[in-house]
């Protein structure tokens, strides 16, 4: 834990400048906006620690893969979301002496996040080695408006001299991954021009080859007034800057504007980069930075005005939850289905960017009750284009007739990850890919998504299931070897109760696909049975046959599901016995006593729990987390949220509350000592759940009915949250021992609270008393 970031409502704030400091801050400020991002770097020049960080979505690089000893089926390489020119750089010169954090003595610094409004603001005063003092606000954004760049103010007012204050503003693109296999640069220069006032500069990705034209355009004032000082250009290779110097007198303040975009091949022709991004930084500085930051704070409310959750009397978890609300809609707006959320959004390298099954099993739930519905169907979209590859991925591990495995890592459909007890055997991720289909269904009433995309990945996830498992003779039922569960310190198990369960849930969800698609878009499911040579019968019945003669676990003495076979041979130690210096094991211990221990990582047989809640009684779902939970070691950031849900759904309040200030203030307080690398995005949508779902109980099952059974924990005195469901929009607000539901949508809802059924009428509001 390093706490010391000040709690408030809707800013995060350090004071004082402490370099040890500096990577955790560099994540934690770090701005986005779902088509680009980057970590809370300087401006000026910076000597000390630092991890410079930019990113622009989607593109990527396939990086060589590197492993100790080379297995048949291993991908040829790990793709990253690559490092991108740096477009904030500002340097200062005060009478040719460099203004560097490092060198510099620093006073008053500060780093405010306006969650609000979404800008970042830095201000500090520094004493240069020649006793010379300048005091510095810097205040930038990415903008949500204009989502192909953002704009930087940048104001140096000297304290204590008269003279001259050189900036250079620069794009540089010479830029590395820190995590490089090889240590090899990804990018090339294409193209650039360097004039006074803006200036260009094109970047191809080697190998991929995307196309991003990075550009700056800026302004001077002086005391507010528009300054027109001589500009020097200069370039090298991947590198233009600009540069001018102001003369100054003691107490003026110069303020550098500076506008950038990056335009990505992605959505441009490769041949229009350079004028596409002009005509923005044309249409940008027009507007002026005033403007584009009102603009900014109009459009943050809007998004907060669906998705915030307000917590009174409890300022630490109100600015917790606002940090991750934040950050997920920083990473990712929904509109476009080729992108995806990566476990660090834009501000870290670790994971690269690509996708993980975080996504369907943690992303999901919360667009689907915060977002319009296409956000999630984009999601979903996304799997759909990558059906194909997915057969093919699992055609190389030797599965035939359509059966699809869904990578565990990607960026484009191909699998990259590349330990085999993951990239192999991690197969539940098939499980989630499907559960996100029928989620995204029961929330939205939309199985015409089944028609138009859904039943081919079900079908090709299902066949996958129907090859992977094999009938023992020994147990006289089908099992499942080999696999590794959610839980990654148990590899290479016979009969994962997770991975089983989903498995033929599969089955059972697929059949119900046919039935709806035969009953109401017949053509098309024809057209869809010809063109995947689905052969109904014979297939179906499989299904039916596995489903009924699976292996799943249960011991009886405990009354617990089995995790898989030789769960029970381990020794059984709780983590309350442990030595807390032993903690975290990842870092302590062996690979080997990790496997061999009974230790588990993440929600495993609660996952399941989790996501089939309906089917298992309370008495169950509590005798299951009451064995699991004391053997877990939560060492994976999405652990704590399933274990707050469930908590909740139990009645141990007091661990529910427990659970989700470690979620989510995680980053903020740094628990895993790990936020240096970048902020663990994809859980921070378990964050939310864990207030929704946890605390509020909100829940869909089956029938597609909302339901809610809200307590309020102890250090609150009420929440209020917004969700979406079936076309209406509620707003929820939970005090001690009662809910009000208003509806601010026409459309009607009925709504089970506390298991007693209430229709919210649009344009209306209801109070239900616990
Ligand atoms: C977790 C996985 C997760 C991955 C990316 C791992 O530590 O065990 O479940 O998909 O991180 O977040």
């Amino acid at each position: 834990m390093n706490e010391y970031i000040k709690h408030f409502d809707w800013n995060i704030v350090e004071e004082g400048f402490d370099p040890a400091n500096n990577r955790v801050s560099e994540s934690l400020f770090s701005l986005g906006n779902g088509r680009m991002g980057g970590r809370g770097n300087f401006e000026e020049k910076y000597s000390g620690d630092s991890l410079l960080g930019n990113y622009v979505a989607g593109v990527y690089y396939p990086d060589k893969t590197r492993v100790g000893w080379w297995k048949n089926g291993y991908p040829e390489y790990f793709a990253k979301v690559l490092n991108a020119a740096n477009w904030l750089g500002i340097h200062v010169q005060v009478d040719g002496e460099e203004l560097d954090l490092a060198t510099a003595k620093v006073a008053n610094f500060k780093r405010d996040l306006n969650m609000k409004e979404g800008f970042l603001k830095r201000t500090f005063e520094a004493t240069l080695p020649s006793g010379k003092q300048v005091a510095v606000t810097s205040t930038r954004f990415l903008s949500i408006v204009d989502d192909e760049g953002g704009a930087i103010r940048y104001e140096v007012k000297a304290l204590n001299f008269s003279g001259d204050i050189k900036f250079t503003a620069f794009v540089d693109g010479d830029i590395e991954n820190e995590d490089s296999n090889y240590d090899e640069k990804f990018w090339a220069e294409v193209a650039k021009e360097n004039t006074a006032g803006e200036a260009y500069l094109v970047n191809e990705t080697l190998k991929t080859g995307f196309h991003v034209a990075t550009g700056m355009k800026w302004a001077i004032t002086l005391n507010g007034e528009t300054q027109t000082p001589a500009i020097e250009v200069a370039s090298k290779e991947k590198y233009v800057e600009n540069s001018a110097v102001v003369a100054v007198k003691e107490g003026d303040v110069a303020t550098v504007f500076k506008y950038i975009t990056n335009i990505s091949s992605e959505n441009h022709p490769k041949t229009e980069l350079v004028s596409k991004a002009k005509a923005y930084l044309a249409m940008v500085s027009d507007k002026g930075f005033e403007q584009m930051l009102a603009e900014q704070a109009e459009a943050w409310a809007k998004k907060w005005e669906f998705s915030d959750i307000l917590i009174e009397g409890d300022t630490k978890a109100q600015q917790g939850i606002r940090f991750n609300i934040f950050n997920m809609n920083q990473t990712y707006t929904g509109e476009d289905a080729r992108l995806n959320i990566g476990p660090k959004g834009f501000t870290g390298e670790k994971y690269g960017g690509v996708t993980y099954w975080d996504t369907e099993a943690y992303c999901v739930p919360f667009y689907l009750m915060t977002a319009d519905p296409h956000v999630v169907k984009n999601l979903l979209i996304y799997r759909h284009n990558h059906l194909e590859k997915a057969i093919e991925n699992a055609a190389k591990l030797g599965f035939k007739d359509g059966a699809a495995l869904y990578p565990m890592v990607t960026m484009n459909g191909e699998e990259c990850h590349n330990e085999w007890e993951i990239t192999f055997e991690e197969i539940h991720r098939n499980g989630a890919i499907a559960f996100a289909i029928y989620n995204y269904i029961r929330h939205t009433g939309d199985d015409q998504y089944l028609a138009d995309y859904g039943f081919e990945v079900l079908l090709g996830i299902t066949r996958f299931w129907t090859q992977r498992v094999n009938w023992s003779v020994g147990l006289n039922k089908y099992v499942m070897l080999g696999v590794t569960g959610p839980n990654e310190f148990d590899n290479n198990v016979d009969n994962n109760w997770y991975t089983s369960y989903i498995a033929t849930w599969c089955m059972e969800y697929t059949t119900r696909a046919v039935e709806i698609l035969k009953e109401k878009y017949a053509d098309r499911y024809e057209a869809l049975v010809a063109k995947n040579n689905f052969k109904e019968e014979e297939e179906i019945s499989k299904w039916s046959d596995i489903r009924e003669k699976m292996y799943l676990g249960y011991d009886e003495e405990r009354g617990v599901f089995i995790q898989a076979d030789g769960f029970f041979n381990k020794e059984q130690i709780l983590v309350k016995d442990m030595d807390p210096a032993q903690l975290p094991i990842v870092h302590h211990w062996s690979w080997d006593r990790i496997l061999r221990s009974n230790f588990i990582k993440q929600a495993d047989v609660l996952q399941g729990i989790y996501l089939f809640e309906e089917r298992f009684s309370t008495e169950e779902i509590k005798r299951n987390y009451d064995f699991y939970e004391p053997r877990t070691v939560h060492e994976s950031s999405l652990s704590p949220c399933i274990h707050s849900i469930l908590a909740g759904k139990i009645g141990d309040e007091e661990r529910a509350y427990e659970f989700y200030l470690r979620t989510s203030r995680l980053d903020l307080d740094d628990y895993n000592a790990d936020t240096r690398d970048g902020l663990h995005i994809t859980s921070m949508a378990g964050t939310w759940m864990a207030v929704v779902e946890g605390f509020a109980g909100k829940r869909v099952y089956d029938d597609g009915m909302l339901r809610l059974a809200p307590f309020i924990p102890k250090e609150w005195g009420a929440y209020e949250f917004n969700i979406t469901h079936q076309g209406a929009l509620l707003q929820v607000r939970v005090t001690e021992g009662e809910v009000t539901i208003k509806n601010v949508s026409d459309v009607a809802l009925t709504v089970a609270v506390y298991d007693q059924e209430v229709t919210v009428a649009g344009k209306n509001e209801i109070t239900v008393q616990k």
